[in-house]
C-alpha cells in the first residue's frame, strides 16, 4: 500500500508555502545569494523509514546545526566532564553570536551558542589539532551519521571566512579566558568549515533520526553515539537549541531542535522520529520562518510536543 506521509508532508509544505516573510541570512554572502522560495520538508522514524517531498535534493550548509553532531563528538573524545569543564548547560537568552562567558565560571554558557561551539569544535580530536586535522574527523562522523560522504561547500565557507572577525573575536576572548587550548585561528576556521558543511533535508533527518533512536543509527541498526551522549545532546537542544526563541520553542512544538543560518532546522523526538526541515528566509533571531512553522504543524498534527 501506498504511503499517506508524503501527501501529508506536501501538505505541511502547502500549509506554509505564502509566507514570505523574513530574509536570507545576509551576512555571508552564498546564503544571501540562496533561492529563498526553496522549502523541503523529511521525516525518519526510529525504524529507518524515511520520507521527504519539496526541494528535498537541495544541498544547503549546515551552520549551527553542526553544533549539535559536534558536542557528541567531543563528548566522545573528552568525555562528558571534560567537555562540562569548558562548556555550561544554561541557556544563554542572547543572540548566537554574543561575545559572552557565563558570570563566576567564566566558561561559554552552552554549546549551541558560538562561544560554546568554538569552544566544542576545539574539544574534537588532540589538544594540538589543526582545523584540517578536526574537520576531516568531524565529516567523517558526520558522513557515517547521514550514511553518505558529504563536503565542505568552499564557496560558503570562504564567503563566511571573510567575515570572520565576530568568530575571531570569541575565539581570542576564549584563549584568553583558558578556555580553549589551541590556536583560536585555526578552531574558529575549523568552526567556520564545519557549518559549511552541506546536507540535503534527508540527510538531516537521518542525522536526526539517530537522536530520535538514542544514538542507533535508523537505517543501519548500528550503535553510533553513546545513549549518554544523545541523551545530553537533546537536552541542551531542548534548553538552547533555538537560541532566544528556545521558551516560545519548547511551548508551542515541544521537540528538541536546532537551527541553522542557511535556513535548516532538525528536531528529534526519543523513541518516535527525527525530522528536518528546510527554508532559507529567516526571523530576526536566525531561525527559519517556514521551518518553524512546520515544525509546530508536524508537532500539532502528530501529537509530537513532549508534554
Ligand atoms: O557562526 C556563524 O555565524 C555561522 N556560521 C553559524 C551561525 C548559525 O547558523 C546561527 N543559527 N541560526
Amino acid at each position: 500500500m501506498k504511503s499517506p506521509i508524503p501527501d501529508y508532508l506536501n501538505k505541511v509544505l502547502d500549509r506554509v508555502r505564502d509566507d514570505t516573510s523574513g530574509a536570507n541570512a545576509d551576512y555571508i554572502e552564498a546564503l544571501a545569494k540562496a533561492d529563498p522560495d526553496k522549502m523541503a520538508v523529511a521525516v525518519a522514524t526510529v525504524d529507518g523509514q524515511v520520507y521527504s517531498v519539496g526541494d528535498d535534493d537541495v544541498e544547503f550548509s549546515m551552520q549551527s546545526i553542526s553544533k549539535a553532531f559536534v558536542y557528541a563528538l567531543a563528548i566522545e573524545d573528552r568525555g562528558l566532564s571534560g567537555v562540562l569543564a569548558k562548556i555550561g548547560v544554561e541557556p544563554s537568552g542572547d543572540v548566537f553570536n554574543k561575545l559572552s562567558l557565563e558570570a563566576g565560571s567564566n566558561k561559554p554558557m552552552n554549546p549551541m551558542i558560538n562561544a560554546g561551539a568554538i569552544t566544542a569544535h576545539s574539544l574534537v580530536g588532540p589538544p594540538d589539532a589543526t582545523a584540517e586535522v578536526r574537520v576531516a574527523r568531524i565529516l567523517k562522523g558526520m558522513s557515517m551519521l547521514a550514511g553518505r560522504e558529504l563536503k565542505v561547500d568552499e564557496a560558503v565557507y570562504e564567503a563566511e571566512m571573510k567575515d570572520w572577525h565576530r568568530n575571531m573575536g570569541l575565539g581570542f576572548m576564549l584563549k584568553a579566558a583558558g578556555i580553549i587550548e589551541c590556536d583560536p585561528a585555526e578552531a574558529v576556521k575549523g568552526y567556520i568549515r564545519q557549518c559549511s558543511i552541506n546536507v540535503t533535508v534527508r540527510d538531516l533527518a537521518i542525522m536526526a533520526g539517530t537522536l530520535g533512536n538514542g544514538g542507533v543509527h535508523p537505517v543501519t541498526g548500528k550503535r553510533v553515539i553513546p545513549s549518554l551522549s544523545v541523551r545530553q545532546v537533546l537536552s541542551v537542544m531542548t534548553t538552547c537549541g533555538m537560541y532566544d526563541a528556545a521558551g516560545d520553542w519548547v511551548s508551542r512544538v515541544g521537540i528538541p531542535a536546532k537551527s541553522g543560518v542557511a535556513g535548516g532546522i532538525i528536531g528529534a523526538l526519543p523513541g518516535q522520529i527525527g525530522l528536518a526541515v528546510f527554508s532559507p528566509r529567516l526571523d530576526k533571531k536566525g531561525n527559519s520562518v517556514r521551518g518553524m512553522s512546520m515544525c509546530e504543524h508536524l508537532s500539532n498534527d502528530m501529537g509530537m510536543h513532549m508534554m
